[in-house]
């Protein structure tokens, strides 16, 4: 299974090559909604088929799935690996960070965050990067293509960050007076950018949390289980972090639908278990 689960980072970074280089002409948006009612843009969907097609063509990789299509393509046999093909699409027009998630399971989908044997995502920001949690988190460059390591990646002791998102009116009660909490403490900076990958990097290198909560309208949240709750839950508890959808760790939450939707909270353990506290 580890040339499998290499092999798969592999063609990601080789897709990044590709999605990186396609984004100039597909910053607009298409006619086009996904499974979670989103418009989606020409990156979007170019994303998509670039690593649906590189995934695909690998012998480990027997399915593939991702928030763009409504089911799972089927590949032979092997792993199940999920992408969020362009996270945090809406930062394209205004030249935000944007990333792609994997999740790399070993089990039909939709599945549990304890059937990932592997996670990971793309930030193209001013530089191309990848991590990548398997029985520890490494940190690469992506150029040309291909993944060079750059360091192991641990989740600092102290905490530093936070960012949530959603509107505030939307939040509940209790985790608004907890995010009030945290800024009143006067010890965490505000660092929200609004691509998931970009905001949760930014825990991975200098502690903190970030968060997507249950909002008014929609209990479970925005971000999708499969496709983004499970691989950053996955790369921040192997860091050494905790994640929690409100309740207890993401990895453990029911995967009932392939586009079940799911509160996220990742960041330094201490901080998650206080949010656990404040919004039981
Ligand atoms: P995607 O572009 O894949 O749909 O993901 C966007 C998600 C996530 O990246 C980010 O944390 C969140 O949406 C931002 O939502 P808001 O725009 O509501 O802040
Ligand atoms: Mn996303
Ligand atoms: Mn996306």
């Amino acid at each position: 299974m580890t040339d499998g689960v290499e092999a798969v980072f592999d063609a990601v970074a080789a897709a990044a090559a590709e999605v990186r280089a396609g984004l100039p002409e597909r910053r607009g948006y298409t006619d086009e909604t996904n499974p979670s009612g989103e418009t989606v843009l020409a990156a979007d969907v170019y994303a998509d088929d670039r690593l649906e097609d590189r995934l695909t063509a690998l012998d480990a990789v027997g399915a593939y799935a991702s928030e763009e299509r409504d089911g799972v393509v089927d590949a032979g046999t092997g792993l199940s690996v999920t992408c969020d093909p362009l996270d945090g699409s809406s930062n394209l027009p205004t030249g935000n960070v944007v990333g792609t998630v994997v999740g790399v399971y070993d089990d039909d989908l939709p599945a549990r965050g304890r059937a990932l044997v592997a996670a990971g995502y793309v930030l193209y920001g001013p530089v191309t990067t990848m991590v990548v949690a398997r029985d520890d988190v490494t940190e690469y460059l992506v150029e040309d293509g291909a993944r060079e390591p750059v360091g192991d990646v641990q989740v600092p002791a102290e905490p530093s960050v936070y960012g949530f998102g959603g509107r505030v009116s939307d939040w509940t009660p209790a985790f608004r007076e907890f995010v009030r909490s945290i800024e009143s403490a006067g010890e965490l900076k505000l660092r929200y950018g609004g691509a998931m990958v970009g905001d949760v990097n930014q825990v991975l290198t200098r502690g903190g949390v970030f968060g997507y909560p249950a909002v008014d309208g929609s209990p479970d949240g925005k971000l999708r289980l499969q496709f983004e709750g499970n691989p950053v839950a996955y790369v921040v508890e192997t860091a050494g972090g905790a994640s929690s959808d409100g309740d207890g760790s993401i990895l453990d939450r029911p995967a009932d639908r392939l586009h079940g939707r799911t509160p996220v909270f990742v960041g330094n353990e201490t901080t998650i278990d206080r949010l656990e506290s404040a919004v039981e």
